[in-house]
């Protein structure tokens, strides 16, 4: 087995990822960094980031400020986010709007050069920034040109992480070379998760085939705590059928969502907002008209949908500012969104919650304890921005800040790794190894794919946008049944080269964990807030929960505990649009 020993390393090749490794490599050359993805880097989930990232780029022109954007992002989070990182998000989203700028990125612009900003929900004034409705593709592309002109930079494409290895000074990672299918370790003192969120455990999602949630479930399984995974996004308008993004920005441009009855239906749910309310609130309202009758079913998938309508917004604007929409409708549906309404409903998007870590993305256990040498950045990290429910246009923010912080963090964290660290790495590696080689043998009961669909099934059914005791507990039941069958697998494809079949039984075995775990957090949160929406306890409770809920592994089962929500300036109080 091949060891590699970097200084940092970074599991993810994203927004958080790339910038972490851009940021640590600019502020300390003499650090070897490696980037490992399962993709290849350029097809990591952030290149599907449509409508924008926020900031305050022009206070003196819009009245803009970062008071108000910090107390939108609380009041949308329902107050569940902590106001200290909310405070170091928009402080230093603007600058991050910036560094884009200078690293290619052809924002979208008005005729004086001004780059624009588009509303999005929950915002008071508009403040995303955008290039069309391809922002994350166009960020990804100036970041991964920057990362390849970096000489102390690595990155090793098409690698599948199975395991964290810790020591008390070293820290590395077990991964299968998916084109060979051999092993390797690479190995160091700071490792960098940035894996994305865990939204394909549901059936129905916005996000890629790739968003299993890996970095998150090895880090749990490494000794890390989870924080907040009861709360799931779902974002209001995914296409039907096929749940394909529709950007949030065709809302902001001024499109309108409709009932069966051709009624603009937001007025009975968020009146002064509109279709520009948050998310949550949004999709709330969507599932609410089509179970009292006014939506419409699709004859071929089953699914209830109701409408969004473009067509008053005219081509020029559609061509102009949402392009790939037209294209994503017109190719997958055979719709023409100038001439006709898009059927939408609510899909999982994004994960709120994810790995437990500080203000400055140092990973925590459930004392909230640092573990040793380990971050995380992104969606798949909790450092509690989002709170309760996320502000469209805050993650691309929240993966550019913090890819910063923590790129700086890691910066420093360069030591030797001793001889005793690296036996005991070596012993981990072997036991990891070991691990694999049983699971490839094994004539399991089950496949993953027969599992995968059950688990997917139950999550859109039992931990959908309105929840309650009695269902929850349904899912939970299979949820803990469909985990003991995941020890009984069988791989059926017994090749190593591009073995899709063993990566695929990897992220399942990784899936169902979190998928677990949020049915869990879900069913212990006794109250409504944000996207955790219970029709056994409609209200917020402030009283009792206004804290995070913290899990860890405890054997086979989870233990739960609760950290203080940070309050800085922005009391809680009631949530009105
Ligand atoms: O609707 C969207 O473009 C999604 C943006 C986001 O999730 O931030």
């Amino acid at each position: 087995m091949q060891l590699l020993k970097y200084d940092v390393i970074i599991l993810g090749s994203g927004i958080g990822g790339f910038t972490t490794a851009i940021h640590s490599s600019n502020l300390n050359k003499k650090a070897k960094i490696a980037i490992i993805s399962k993709l290849h880097a350029m097809r990591s989930h952030s290149v599907s980031a449509e409508g924008g990232i926020s900031g305050v780029l022009y206070p003196e022109i819009n009245k803009d400020s970062e008071k108000l954007h910090a107390y939108d992002t609380i009041k949308g989070s329902d107050y569940l986010s902590d106001q200290d990182a909310v405070e170091l998000l928009v402080k230093n989203a603007p600058k991050e709007i910036v560094f884009f700028e200078h690293l290619g990125v052809p924002w979208n612009r008005d005729q004086k050069g001004i780059i624009q900003e588009r509303p999005f929900g929950g915002m008071s004034i508009p403040r995303t920034a955008f290039a069309a409705d391809k922002t994350g593709f166009f960020m990804m592309r100036s970041l991964y040109d920057q990362v390849q002109s970096l000489p102390n930079v690595d990155i090793f494409h098409e690698n599948f992480a199975t395991k964290i290895l810790r020591t008390k000074d070293a820290v590395g990672v077990f991964i299968i070379d998916l084109a060979t299918g051999k092993h390797k370790v690479i190995y160091g003192s700071s490792l960098v998760i940035a894996t994305g969120g865990f939204s394909r455990v549901y059936k129905i999602t916005t996000t890629s085939h790739s968003t299993t949630g890996d970095g998150i479930a090895l880090a749990y399984n490494a000794g890390a705590s989870l924080k907040d995974v009861e709360f799931v996004q779902f974002h209001p308008t995914a296409l039907v059928p096929n749940g394909i993004l529709i950007t949030e920005a065709a809302r902001g441009e001024g499109g309108y969502l409709l009932n069966k009855d051709n009624e603009r239906f937001m007025k009975r749910y968020a009146s002064s907002k509109m279709e520009l309310a948050p998310r949550d609130i949004i999709s709330r309202a969507i599932i609410t008209e089509i179970n009292e009758g006014r939506g419409m079913k699709d004859p071929s998938s089953g699914l209830e949908y109701v409408y969004l309508d473009l067509r008053h917004l005219g081509k020029e604007i559609i061509n102009k500012k949402l392009p790939m929409i037209k294209e994503i409708c017109i190719k997958t549906i055979g719709l023409n969104p100038e001439e006709e309404p898009i059927p939408v409903r609510p899909a999982a998007h994004f994960t709120m919650g994810g790995i437990n870590t500080d203000i400055d993305g140092r990973v925590l256990d459930i004392e909230l304890n640092h573990i040793n040498n380990l971050w995380a950045v992104g969606e798949c990290g909790c450092v509690s921005v989002h709170g309760a429910n996320r502000l469209g246009s805050n993650s691309l923010s929240q993966c550019s800040v913090w890819g910063r912080v923590v790129g700086k963090e890691v910066s420093k964290n360069t030591h030797d790794i001793k001889h005793d660290d690296l036996k005991e790495l070596e012993k981990l590696a072997e036991e990891e190894e070991l691990r694999l080689n049983v699971l490839f043998d094994k004539k399991g009961m089950y496949t993953a794919y027969e599992l995968e669909d059950e688990m997917r099934e139950v999550m859109e059914k039992h931990f959908y946008v309105y929840r309650n005791e009695k269902e929850m507990k349904k899912g939970l039941d299979i949820l803990e049944k469909l985990l003991k069958k995941s020890t009984n697998l069988r791989i059926q494809d017994k090749s190593n080269i591009f073995n899709t079949n063993l990566r695929d039984t990897l992220e399942f075995i990784n899936q169902i964990e979190l998928a677990h775990a949020v049915a869990v957090a879900a069913l212990n949160r006794k109250e409504s807030r944000g996207a955790h929406s219970r029709t056994d306890y409609p209200k917020r409770d402030d009283r009792v929960w206004l804290k995070h809920t913290i899990l860890a592994k405890d054997g086979s089962g989870i233990k739960i505990n609760y950290s203080d929500v940070k309050i800085t300036k922005w009391k809680p109080e009631e949530r009105k649009y």
